[in-house]
């Protein structure tokens, strides 16, 4: 996923553009770039790298004009290099777009531009987007007909936005995140609110298929077949205002910390659509389940609440998965869909599956104004504000904070869970830091880690897997306790690191004794519990709590774990390499 900005108005646009792309490089941080309309003439600077690097290097701030347009990439289509970042220019150099998503199309749309003597310098798809724009431009010298005859011939989720010969700015979005500011300082486009939310907080939400035009006249919406459409003005919540690191090296480590207070404040903006969601899933005879990433690890947590607690069997699905079974849904059928972003690509593709067999659709998300919360009948949101780290941390036990709520209203208040007391739980282990730090050492010259839990501890243990592969770059697989005999096992020797989820609950025994069989086998063991044990060559203690609670209280050791290995292995946990935040392409 990329991040687009676009800026018109009163003042420089370069420095406006590259604060805005600093503030949203979580979203993808491949390679940056900006451009520039000023004496009638499109100025463009882009490079590989991050953007301070960039502009260190190429002083992106220095471009002239009050017009322009800047990305962040996250490659799909072409290698990381400066030819194939953004902005690109048409032939002729009369049009700059930055473009974020995939052109299904661009192979078929690249031959025929070709064919009419339009050229391309890059490997990447966005590129035929300025060169379309440009041929329906050289026939028509109509912005908006050229607009809506691009538009109409490309396929694809995608969002961009483009510059014009005069310093006009047209933007579309079509199944990817576009937002407009309305500030004192002039206009913004961007794929986030972050890309502007430190010149104003009045936002309007242009639906998919819509157009939208900014020149000296001022704005301008309309659909894809040309008919003007209206926006009300929405105020941006505040919460968003605070995406600053603070007294923490990296967001990442912020949102850690900041988990016993989130996980209070799950859901707290949606107690009427937890109630919608409870009475949906008790009317619902077939509920499934989906999500990608940690979003999937936090669905097996509520399969293991609804069979544990409520007998009630919830079918789990990875989110990706679902396009191999278009039948797996039907009109009886209920799918909740979680996703922090509410823009992942394989998450809505199993989404609008689901929807187009009838199903029901109900959702947890993070980012209420985002297409999945658009195509929901009840959305559940997270309020755990802004995640910046592309590990997902706080969204993570936000989730759980949420799943638990509501399975235990369906399970009619079958399971013993006191978040106040859990979050005071979080903050005993969270003051251990420095000595999980230390624990964190051993693990930087490992080259495999296995972690295993058995009951609610197995989700948590590929929740683990996926924190430690994400941060270290180290392979990293969580293992059901119980399966290490029947294959695993021959893995372990004495180059090998076991974390292993322990905490004294109904799966400690079986869990202690899957420890001493790997213990023989040479290997090193991290030991997540309340209590301690000769087996563990490390001990991480979390505090007793009753059974259910428990997965709040182990990953956090973990998170930390994680990010402090990171640091030793001198990775940057906030943006891992080949990530984003929200991958929103299939
Ligand atoms: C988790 O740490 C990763 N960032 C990733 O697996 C993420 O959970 C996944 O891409 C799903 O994102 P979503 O929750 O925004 O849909």
């Amino acid at each position: 996923m990329c991040s687009i900005i676009g800026y018109r108005g009163d003042v420089s646009a370069s420095k406006i553009l590259v604060s805005g792309l600093r503030r949203m490089e979580y979203r993808g941080y491949d390679s940056v770039g900006v451009a520039t309309f000023s004496d009638s003439q499109i100025r463009v600077k882009k490079g590989v790298g991050r953007v301070d690097q960039v502009n260190n290097r190429s002083n992106l701030q220095t471009l002239p004009g009050n017009i322009g347009i800047g990305h962040t990439r996250w490659a799909t289509h072409g290698r990381v290099n400066e030819t194939n970042a953004h902005p690109h220019m048409s032939s002729s150099g009369e049009i700059a777009i930055v473009h974020n998503g995939i052109i299904d199309n661009y192979k078929e749309l690249k031959e025929i531009l070709q064919g009419r003597k339009y050229f391309f310098k890059s490997e990447t798809d966005s590129e035929i987007i300025a060169n379309l724009l440009q041929y329906h431009y050289d026939i028509t010298k109509d912005i908006k007909r050229s607009m809506i005859k691009t538009v109409r011939e490309l396929k694809g989720d995608y969002s961009f936005v483009a510059i014009f010969a005069d310093g006009t700015l047209a933007a579309a979005r079509f199944h990817e995140p576009l937002i407009i500011g309305v500030g004192k300082k002039g206009f913004f486009i961007s794929s986030d609110v972050l890309g502007f939310i430190e010149h104003t907080d009045e936002a309007i939400y242009p639906d998919n298929g819509e157009v939208v035009i900014i020149n000296f006249g001022g704005i301008e919406l309309f659909d894809f077949a040309g008919n003007p459409v209206m926006h009300h003005l929405t105020k941006i919540s505040k919460e968003f205002a605070d995406v600053y690191k603070g007294e923490y090296a990296h967001f990442t480590l912020k949102e850690i910390f900041e988990q016993p207070n989130s996980i209070l404040r799950a859901g707290d903006n949606s107690r009427t659509e937890i109630e919608a969601f409870v009475s949906a899933i008790r009317d619902s005879r077939q509920i499934y389940i989906t999500g990608s990433g940690t979003s999937y690890n936090a669905a097996l947590v509520a399969k293991h609440l609804f069979l544990k607690y409520g007998k009630k069997k919830i079918d789990a699905i990875i989110s990706s998965e679902v396009r191999f079974y278009p039948d797996y849904f039907d009109n009886q059928s209920t799918l909740i869909a979680l996703s922090q972003s509410g823009e992942s690509a394989d998450v809505m593709e199993a989404v609008k599956i689901a929807k187009d067999s009838g199903a029901q659709i109900l959702s947890i998300i993070n980012t209420m104004t985002s297409s999945l919360a658009q195509i929901s009948s009840i959305s559940v949101g997270l309020n755990c504000g802004p995640e910046i780290g592309v590990a997902a941390t706080k969204s993570f036990t936000s989730q759980l904070s949420i799943i638990y709520k509501i399975a235990d209203m369906v399970c009619d208040k079958s399971i013993e869970f006191d978040l106040k007391k859990i979050s005071t739980a979080m903050s005993k282990v969270l003051e251990s830091s420095s000595r999980i730090q230390k624990t964190a050492r051993v693990l930087k010259h490992a080259s495999d880690i296995y972690i295993i839990g058995r009951g609610i501890h197995y989700p948590i243990a590929l929740e683990a897997a996926l924190k430690l592969k994400e941060l270290t770059y180290i392979h990293a697989e969580g293992l059901p306790g119980g399966e290490l005999k029947h294959g695993p096992l021959a893995l372990m020797d004495s180059n090998s690191f076991v974390i292993v989820i322990n905490p004294n609950d109904s799966t400690f025994n079986d869990t202690l004794t899957s420890a001493r069989e790997i213990k023989a086998r040479g290997a090193k063991i991290i030991g997540i519990s309340d209590i301690e044990s000769d087996v563990y060559d490390h001990w991480i203690e979390i505090p007793s709590i009753n059974e259910s609670a428990y997965p709040f209280l182990e990953i956090v050791p973990i998170q930390l774990l994680a990010y402090y290995a990171a640091l030793e292995n001198e990775t940057d946990p906030d943006y891992p390499r080949n990530l984003a935040k929200s991958v929103t392409v299939k």
